[in-house]
């Protein structure tokens, strides 16, 4: 048994389980008039409500204290100060640093990183200011229209997300692009769309050395420089976001044209770095501004507050209450906003390539789940797809409900009915039918008899299933901020009382190599013989029918 599940609090929490586990919410709500206002708070613009869970006061009190046994608060220090935590890369932990309203210092291998993050973030907003303006022109002399981001991962998905999600504050005049995969389709079919005239490659790659971002990165400078009769034109039309200044330089991009962040900055968290210039330039330098401040004030709530009131911690204790108590394997969030329906999609790798691990940071194989599958959609979408298992299926999946009240010039009845779902989706979770309702509406619909016994079991809803709420009067930037905090806090939380390094992610480096090995073999003509029986025949397959 590991040090986590045999502790104090674990076991508690083990016996704790077998009392909660044949509760029904229904009752809980039924039995105290006051759950609500004790099971929900409000912190940087975002309110939450998790009172349609499985728990009682004395559930939290349990799960606060594994939190403190696993030396949340000692580790929340850590990272805030600059403490390599990272511990496999030797690394800090910084992406607090980028959003340090205060300024105050923060000192890594014996220098204080504070001025470099101002710098960058000087040099992106005068250089988002050109762009927006007009003012940074193309070889032609026109103004930039179309801004091409390409990256992949945590090098697309932050700032993708984030432009869609706050695209009522985009600029008129500009487009923006995210390019990521290697197919070649997306790459090609953005292409056509646009003017190399008026067009801006943002070249994003931490490591400057991803296979899928080089190589869409030399079929747009291709297209470029094809189009534009000369390489002194790409200095007006790429620039480039990275660790790696030399590899930036090599691939032909000016230095002077690089936003520079810092290996402290995981790619998941990098959003808040240089990562994020798109989001400058389509917001403006005042809402990216915003974004960070949001986020900044989720850093303080996280930091300061009791873990009783401390939101992402709250979150991050309900997660692990289901998935190392209940067995759910999976958490759905699902945003009742189109705008915010790449959020899941962001919130997959942060969370995933985060605590998808086995390994503990003492190198032991660990002998408990960690971090679960995490999914989702635009959750109206869900309901007419995969909600129908969420209710009545075998499995116990949790779900964060993201709504926004207001919606700007969306006409009614649009906001009523969508607000309509949401509230009845999480009650239709918590309360389901039971046996008397289902019994009382089949009569009432003329269905009697022996009619009424066979359907009446297809027609219960068990309910019982959890859900937490999240609702913000608009989403503005700093709301966004302060909600996407609010989860790399709870992944945090996770990690820490997990014993995890949420921080690395060796796991993605096999099929790395084994690529590059693999591109070899086939370009090379001949049988394929050197991997498994199953891999050289698809390979093999794969040449003999590739047209040459
Ligand atoms: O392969 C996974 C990964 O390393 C992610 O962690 C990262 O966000 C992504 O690839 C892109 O990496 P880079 O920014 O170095 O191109």
């Amino acid at each position: 048994m590991s040090n986590l599940t045999s502790s104090p609090a674990w076991q508690a929490l083990i016996e704790h389980y077998k009392e909660i586990k044949p509760l029904h919410m229904r009752d809980l709500f039924l039995n105290d008039p006051h759950r609500f206002e004790k099971f929900s708070l409000e912190t940087g613009g975002l309110f939450f409500d998790y009172s349609k869970n499985r728990i009682t006061e004395q559930t939290m009190a349990l799960l606060f204290d594994l939190a403190r046994q696993s030396g949340v608060k000692e580790r929340i220090e850590k990272m805030f100060s600059g403490e390599k935590i990272n511990i496999t890369e030797n690394r800090a932990v910084l992406h607090t640093a980028l959003r340090n309203l205060d300024h105050n210092p923060i000192v890594v291998d014996g220098e204080d990183v504070m001025p470099k993050v101002n710098a960058v973030k000087e040099q992106i907003g005068h250089f988002s200011d050109k762009v927006r303006s007009g003012e940074w022109q193309g070889y032609t002399g026109k103004p930039i229209t179309d801004i091409v981001n390409i990256g992949i991962g945590g090098s697309d998905l932050g700032p993708l997300m984030v432009c869609q999600s706050l695209k009522e504050y985009g600029h008129a005049r500009l487009s923006m692009h995210f390019v990521s995969t290697v197919d070649g389709d997306q790459i090609v079919s953005t292409l056509k769309l646009l003017n190399p005239e008026t067009t801006l490659f943002i070249i994003a790659s931490k490591t400057f050395t991803t296979q899928e971002t080089i190589t869409n990165a030399r079929t747009a400078r291709a297209w470029f420089v094809k189009a534009a009769g000369d390489e002194k034109h790409i200095a007006k039309h790429f620039v480039a976001v990275s660790t790696n200044s030399k590899a930036v330089a090599e691939f032909g991009i000016d230095t002077n044209n690089m936003f520079e962040f810092w290996d402290w900055v995981g790619g998941r968290y990098s959003l808040w770095s240089a990562i994020g210039l798109p989001i400058a330039i389509y917001l403006g330098k005042h809402n990216y501004q915003d974004l960070l401040h949001g986020a900044y004030t989720m850093d303080q709530h996280f930091r300061g507050k009791p873990f009783e009131q401390n939101l992402p911690v709250i979150m991050a204790m309900l997660g692990i209450w289901y998935g190392n108590f209940f067995g759910a394997n999976t958490h759905l969030v699902s945003p009742y906003n189109q705008c915010m329906s790449r959020f899941p999609a962001y919130l997959q790798q942060l969370d995933m390539e985060s605590n998808g691990k086995t390994v503990d940071l003492d190198g032991n194989q660990v002998d408990y789940a960690t971090g679960p599958v995490v999914w989702g959609d635009a959750g109206i979408n869900g309901q007419h797809a995969y909600y129908q298992m969420l209710h009545q299926g075998t499995q116990i999946v949790p779900i964060d409900f993201i709504a926004t009240i207001e919606h700007p010039d969306i006409p009614e009845p649009h906001s009523t009915i969508l607000m309509a779902n949401f509230f009845a989706q999480t009650e239709a979770f918590m309360r389901g039918k039971n046996e008397a309702e289902v019994r009382a509406e089949l009569e009432k619909s003329g269905i009697t008899g022996q009619a009424q016994d066979e359907l009446m079991p297809h027609k219960i809803f068990k309910g019982n299933r959890p859900t937490n709420t999240i609702i913000m009067q608009r989403l503005t930037p700093r709301r966004l901020g302060a909600l996407i905090a609010l989860y790399e806090h709870k992944i945090f939380v996770q990690g820490t009382v997990w014993n995890i390094n949420s921080y690395d992610q060796w796991g993605v480096e096999l099929g790395k190599q084994l690529a590059k090995l693999i591109e070899s073999d086939l370009t090379t003509p001949g049988l394929t013989t050197s991997h498994d029986a199953s891999t050289n025949g698809l390979i093999n397959y794969f040449k003999r029918n590739t047209p040459r």
